[in-house]
């Protein structure tokens, strides 16, 4: 289980540690930097794929993401006497990500990057990693850290003291990638496969030609994929080894008097939907929008192989709002599986998950442009150290 979430200088998030439940709800209005969470949540999960560096530039590059602020706010700029401006830097330009445990058997981990030194490689623009830490626990101490690299060096903890890798880890690669041996760093290891089985689920596609709509060769589906194209395999996968009757009583609790089907001709598998009132079952090419999206909903929240963490960005698109106590019910169920994030601004969804008794709502709001927690005082904002460069 995560604790917390930190995260520096990526976009709006100049400084931002976010507590994390076991189902956190982070809302906040427009450009409140929502979906900025979300990102670099999936950037943390593309270190452990190895591809953390790619994503970056393909977001734009580092001199995009960062933080476009000033290093720190003056008090006479907060009181608006002066303008905003910037002042001379007193730290190296980073963007920084990190999350924490909550028991010392959970790690934390923490990734800094930035600018390359000037040279004459093509690749001269390529954001680097500068340091990566893994330490037990909810906070990086120097009695918890068990992991340390520090440029290309990388050592591990030994005993009390530290052991030097000889091998030095490339300034383009996290270290989780390059050195993750099951004898002298199992807890890299560990940690990696954990972070590789996060799932991410994000605007599933509903237009006519969305994957989901078409007949698909069916073979078992615990996970169903990220562009749902495998939702009839994945219902009849949850149906024959998960919970069949939680599929049902889900599908009722959001259509009363409906239910699912999965016809299987040759190889191909269809979902069928039976409805109250039709003389013959509906397939995914005929449902509608909002239904669709909700069977796949259903889909992935009930997978009967749940994930340690799972981060669901706005599950309400285009639900109508009837259908969100129904969602909320799913998730708060999921939830007693998978550690879940929720990013959302239905505040029914919202209300709906309040009753969940494991909820940590958190409310963003931007002032000067720099993303804060509006609803929580800073004793319930966890304590969070980066490692020093
Ligand atoms: N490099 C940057 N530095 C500072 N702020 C930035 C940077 N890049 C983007 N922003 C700002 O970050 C804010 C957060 O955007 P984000 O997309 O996360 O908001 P959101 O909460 O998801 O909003 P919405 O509800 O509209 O989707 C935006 O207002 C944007 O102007
Ligand atoms: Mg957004």
């Amino acid at each position: 289980m995560l604790s917390a979430l930190a995260i520096a200088n990526y976009r709006s998030l100049r400084q931002l540690t976010v507590p994390l439940g076991r189902l956190t709800v982070v809302t906040g209005a427009n450009g409140s930097g929502k979906s900025s969470v979300y990102r670099a949540m999936r950037l943390l999960a593309d270190i452990a794929n190895g591809g953390v560096i790619r994503s970056l530039v393909r977001e734009g590059g580092l001199s995009s993401t960062l933080w476009a602020g000033p290093e720190r706010f003056s008090a006479a700029m907060l009181r608006g006497e002066v303008p905003v401006q910037g002042t001379s830097r007193s730290e190296p330009v980073a963007l920084k990500l990190g999350f924490a445990g909550v028991e010392a058997e959970d790690f934390g981990y923490a990734i800094d990057i930035g600018l390359p030194l000037p040279s004459s490689s093509v690749f001269s623009n390529d954001p680097q990693i500068k340091h990566e830490a893994i330490w037990s626990g909810p906070l990086l101490r120097p009695s918890t850290q068990l992991v340390d690299r520090k440029g290309a060096a990388l050592r591990l903890r030994d005993g009390k003291g530290w052991q030097a890798v000889g091998r030095p880890v490339p300034a383009f690669a996290s270290m989780m990638t390059e050195h993750a041996d099951p004898r002298d760093a199992p807890e890299m290891l560990t940690l990696r496969e954990q972070m590789r089985s996060w799932r991410f689920y994000d605007h599933f596609r509903s237009d006519a030609e969305a994957p989901a709509r078409q007949p698909q060769l069916g073979t078992y589906t615990p996970v169903l994929a990220n562009d749902g194209a495998d939702l009839a395999a994945a219902l009849q996968t949850i149906r024959e080894i998960g919970d069949g009757e939680a599929l049902d009583r889900a599908v009722d609790d959001a259509f009363p008097g409906a239910s699912v089907e999965v016809q299987v001709s040759g190889d191909r598998f269809e979902t069928l939907m039976h409805q109250h009132g039709l003389l013959r079952p509906l397939t995914a090419a005929e449902l509608s929008d909002g239904t669709l999206r909700y069977l796949l909903w259903i889909a992935a929240l009930l997978t009967p192989r749940p994930p340690a963490l799972l981060v669901l960005n706005e599950p309400e698109t285009s639900l109508h709002p009837d259908l969100l106590p129904a969602l909320g019910r799913l998730i708060a169920q999921a939830a007693r599986e998978s550690q879940v994030i929720v990013v959302s601004h239905a505040a029914r969804l919202i209300a709906a998950l309040e009753d969940s008794d494991s909820l940590q709502p958190v409310v963003l709001e931007k002032q000067f442009g720099e993303t804060r927690i509006a609803n929580l005082d800073m004793s319930e904002i966890p304590r969070w150290e980066w490692p020093a460069r």
